[in-house]
């Protein structure tokens, strides 16, 4: 069950006043029962038009971006590993640690090294910066607020 409400207030100023936000809008966090997160899946919601994934990694909530930080692919399709506690992309394959969000693995790794060992024994791949975009949240009263 989801939740999401909005309230949306409209000054109207005329000219003269003090110009104040001509709209004002108050979203409220979705609301999802934790009891409905089931382990070893990965549901998907849209929270204030943007994907988001949630999941268990062992006794672990993790709320985080669908969006791989690599170059976007689905991570709602993602496959969990290690319990959870990482996440591999379906796009390249890349392996992130849950918990902070860095890159375990890149599967190209492979590849580069063999490419190495031939015809670019100078070439020192640089490691990826990006991370795991994990989201804050809170559990009230049994349901999880994003
Ligand atoms: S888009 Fe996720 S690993 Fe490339």
């Amino acid at each position: 069950m989801l939740r999401e409400s909005r309230s949306v207030t409209r000054h109207n100023v005329s000219a003269g006043e003090l110009a104040l936000p001509a709209c004002t809008i108050h979203l409220v966090a979705v609301q999802v029962p934790l009891s409905s997160i089931r382990r070893g899946r990965i549901h998907t919601f849209e929270v204030r038009g943007r994907p988001i994934i949630v999941f268990w990694a062992r006794d672990r909530l993790v709320v985080a971006s669908e969006i791989c930080p690599h170059i976007g692919g689905p991570l709602g399709e993602a496959r969990l590993e290690d319990d959870g506690c990482a996440l591999r992309c379906p796009w390249h394959g890349y392996k992130y640690d849950t918990a902070s969000g860095a890159v375990l693995e890149n599967p190209n790794e492979r590849f580069v090294q063999k490419r190495l060992q031939t015809a670019y024994a100078s070439y020192r791949p640089a490691q990826p910066t990006f991370k795991l975009n994990l989201l804050p949240f809170e559990i009230k009263d049994g349901m999880v607020c994003l």
